[in-house]
C-alpha cells in the first residue's frame, strides 16, 4: 500500500525522502513522487508512473538539494497509477501533501470545492484535501491551523504529511487510522508511515495514535489530539539496524522467509511451553480471569491469517472443545451477526493495520467479552487495541507473500488452543506439547526438501490452471497453498476439500490438470487416497506431501515427496512449507516479481 516519508533537518534531505522510499518498496505501489523546498525556498515536485528508481533517475537528471520534504510510493485507489495522480499534490503556489488511505466524503467535498473555483487536476480522492487546506489557509494564520480546521471535514481512515512553503521549517503530520510514526534523528526530525522507512537514520521512534496531529520542526515536535490538546508521547527506541531487514545471500526476501521459519517457530515458542501445560498468562496478565469464561471464540482475518484461523478452528473445537467461528473480515464488519455470550473475539493479522481485520474488530469488540490480537508487529493498532495479545516474533516480513508469518501464526494459535485447554480444564495429551518443543528440527528436514521442489516446479510452469486437496486440518492448509501459487505466479490456483471433488471440480480433471495433494498419516487418510484413485483414473497429474507412515508410492502420474513423521494434529505446521516453496520456485522460473508480485501490497490498509 502507500507509503510516507517526510524529513526536516540540517542536512540535505532529498537522499533521506529516496532512500526512505526504497524502503517502503515492498509494501507495494505503483508510482512514486516526492516535493521540497530548495535553500532559497522554492517549491519543487518531481513524480513518475512506475518504480522509486525511475524517480531516482529523474532527481538524478535534474538535481535538487532540500532542507525539509515529503515523498510518497502511491498505490492506486481512485484514479489510475499515472504520473498526474502520483503524490504529492499540490494546491495553490504553496502547499503540498501526501497522503495514505481514503477520504470516504471526497465527491461531496470535490463538489463543494468545484462550486468555490477550485479546478481538479488528478481523479484522486487526495486532492480535495490540498485544496480543503489552500482554502484554510486564506483565514487560518498557521498550517497546523490549517490542519486542524480541515480535519473535521474528512471522513475515512488516513495519514497525510503536509508542507507549506510559507513555513520553511515545519511539516505537518496527521495520522487518523493509518499509521504514521515521528523519528528523532541529531541534525532534524522525520515522518514515516513505516518506522522501517527511517531505520537508517534513527532507531528512536514516536508512534502516532489515531486522531494525532503532529506539528514537526528540526528540533522540536508537538502532538495534539484531535481538539487541540497537546499530548505526550514516550519515545521509543526500537533495536533494529536498517541491516536487519536485508536478503542477506538469498536471492528474494520470499526465501530468505521461508528459510527463517525454524528461527522464527523457535522464538515463538521460547519460554512459552510448559512441561505439562500452557498457562494463559503467556497471553498476558488478564488471560488467567478471561479465559476460563470463554464459550465461544470468534476469528477474524483476512488472506493467508485467515487460513491460520481456520486451522485454529479444528485445534479449538478438538482440544479446548470451545466453539470457534472464523470469518474474513470484509465480510464480517458488513453484516447483520449474532455475537453469542462469552464470545472471545480473535484477530489474526501479520501487521496489525490490515484496515478490514481492524474495523472488524472494532465493531465487535463491545459485543465480545474480551479480545485477543494475534499480531506480529508490537506497535500496531491492533496490538494497541486489544485486551490480550500474542506476539508471533517472526520479525520483520518484507515479500507480500506471507510465509514465516504464517507458520508462527499457527504456532500462536496453538498455543492460544494449549491456554484455552488448561483455563478450562481440558486434558491434554503431553506428547503433543513434546512435539511443539520438536518443531524446529521438523521444519529443518522439511526445507530439505527445497532441491526436490525446485525440480519438479518446472512442471508448473506451463499451466494455467492447478488444484490443491486437503481433508480435515489440511484444507485449511491447500487453501493457503493455492493462494501463494496465484498471488506470486499468477497461475489459477484453487483448493477444495478432497470429499467436494465428485460434487463439481473432477469435472476439471484431465491429463493437462496438476493436483497436489497433503496426504499425512491421519484418520481421514484412507478416504483421501480414495479421492486420489478418482483423479489418477480420470489422468490428472498428482503430486502427493506425504510422511513415510502414509505408505503412498510413485506410480505414472503420482509423484510422491516424503514430509517427516509428525503428530497429525502438528502436521499443518510444517505441511504449509513445501507449498511455499513450491509457489517460490514456480514464480522464479516465471520470472515474475517474487517480493512484489503486481496488484498487490504488503499491508492492505484501506478498504
Ligand atoms: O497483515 P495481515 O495478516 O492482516 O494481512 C492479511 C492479508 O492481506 C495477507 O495475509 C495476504 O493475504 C498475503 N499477501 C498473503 O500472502
Amino acid at each position: 500500500m502507500c507509503g510516507i516519508v517526510g524529513a526536516v533537518a540540517r542536512r540535505d534531505i532529498v537522499p533521506v525522502l529516496l532512500t526512505g522510499l526504497q524502503r517502503l518498496e515492498y509494501r507495494g505501489y505503483d508510482s512514486a513522487g516526492i516535493a521540497g523546498l530548495t535553500p532559497d525556498g522554492d517549491l519543487f515536485r518531481m513524480r513518475v508512473a512506475g518504480k522509486v528508481a525511475a524517480l531516482a533517475d529523474s532527481v538524478a537528471a535534474q538535481p535538487v538539494t532540500a532542507h525539509i520534504g515529503i515523498a510518497h510510493t502511491r498505490w492506486a485507489t481512485h484514479g489510475k497509477p499515472t504520473e498526474h495522480n502520483a503524490h504529492p499534490h499540490q494546491s495553490g503556489q504553496d502547499l503540498v501533501l501526501v497522503h495514505n488511505g481514503i477520504i470516504e466524503n471526497h465527491e461531496s467535498l470535490h463538489e463543494m470545492l468545484s462550486a468555490k473555483g477550485y479546478r481538479f487536476e488528478t481523479e484522486t480522492d487526495t486532492e480535495v484535501v490540498a485544496h480543503l487546506l489552500h482554502e484554510a489557509l486564506r483565514t487560518e494564520t498557521s498550517l497546523l491551523a490549517a490542519v486542524q480546521q480541515v480535519m473535521p471535514q474528512l471522513q475515512g481512515s488516513y495519514a497525510l504529511v503536509v508542507l507549506n512553503a510559507k513555513e520553511p521549517t515545519r511539516l505537518v503530520g496527521v495520522c487518523q487510522g493509518n499509521p504514521l510514526v515521528v523519528g528523532l534523528g541529531n541534525d532534524g526530525n522525520f515522518l514515516a508511515s513505516d518506522s522501517l522507512a527511517l531505520l537508517p537514520f534513527t532507531q528512536t521512534f514516536v508512534f502516532l495514535k489515531p486522531g494525532d496531529i503532529v506539528d514537526m520542526g528540526i528540533e522540536s515536535y508537538a502532538i495534539y489530539d484531535n481538539h487541540g490538546h497537546l499530548q505526550q508521547r514516550a519515545p521509543r527506541f526500537i533495536d533494529m539496524t536498517h541491516d536487519s531487514v536485508n536478503k542477506g545471500n538469498y536471492r528474494h526476501y520470499m526465501q530468505k522467509e521461508i528459510f527463517e521459519q525454524v528461527a522464527a517457530i523457535q522464538a515463538t515458542l521460547e519460554g512459552r511451553i510448559g512441561s505439562h501445560h500452557i498457562l494463559p498468562a503467556v497471553l498476558g496478565a488478564e488471560a488467567e480471569t478471561l479465559l476460563p469464561k470463554v464459550d465461544k471464540v470468534q476469528i477474524v482475518a483476512c488472506g493467508t491469517s485467515y487460513h491460520a484461523g481456520l486451522v485454529a478452528k479444528y485445534w479449538l473445537e478438538s482440544i479446548a472443545k470451545v466453539s470457534c467461528a472464523v470469518e474474513v473480515a470484509s465480510e464480517y464488519r458488513y453484516r447483520d451477526k449474532v455475537i453469542e455470550p462469552n464470545t472471545l473475539l480473535v484477530a489474526i493479522s501479520q501487521s496489525g493495520e490490515t484496515a478490514d481485520t481492524l474495523s472488524a474488530f472494532r465493531q465487535a469488540k463491545a459485543e465480545c467479552l474480551g479480545t485477543l490480537a494475534i499480531c506480529n508487529v508490537p506497535e500496531s493498532a491492533l496490538v494497541r487495541e486489544a485486551d490480550l495479545v500474542f506476539m508471533t516474533r517472526a520479525g520483520v516480513e518484507i515479500g507480500v507473500a506471507s510465509t514465516k508469518a504464517f507458520t508462527t501464526q499457527l504456532c500462536a494459535l496453538f498455543l492460544f488452543t494449549l491456554a484455552l485447554a488448561h483455563a478450562k480444564q481440558r486434558a491434554v495429551p503431553a506428547a503433543l506439547i513434546e512435539e511443539l518443543g520438536q518443531l524446529p528440527g521438523l521444519i529443518e528436514q522439511t526445507l530439505n526438501l527445497d532441491t526436490a521442489i525446485a525440480a519438479i516446479a518446472n512442471r508448473f510452469v506451463g499451466l494455467e490452471h492447478t488444484l490443491f486437496l486437503g481433508r480435515g486440518l489440511e484444507l485449511p492448509i491447500a487453501y493457503e497453498g493455492s493462494l501463494k501459487l496465484k498471488e506470486i505466479s499468477y497461475i489459477h490456483a484453487e483448493a477444495y476439500p478432497a470429499g467436494e471433488l465428485k460434487h463439481g471440480p473432477l469435472a476439471l480433471v484431465d491429463r493437462d490438470m496438476m493436483i497436489v495433494v497433503l496426504a499425512p498419516y491421519d484418520e481421514l487418510l484412507e478416504k483421501l487416497k480414495s479421492n486420489i484413485q478418482e483423479v489418477k483414473a480420470r489422468g490428472g497429474q498428482i503430486l502427493v506431501f506425504a510422511d513415510a507412515k502414509a505408505n503412498i508410492q510413485n506410480e505414472p502420474g503420482v509423484t510422491v515427496l516424503t514430509m517427516p513423521n509428525i503428530h497429525a494434529i502438528l502436521a499443518p505446521i510444517i505441511y504449509a512449507i513445501p507449498l511455499q516453496l513450491l509457489a517460490y520456485h514456480v514464480a522464479v522460473l516465471k520470472g515474475t516479481d517474487v517480493d512484489q508480485p503486481r496488484n498487490l501490497a504488503k499491508s492492505v490498509t484501506v478498504e
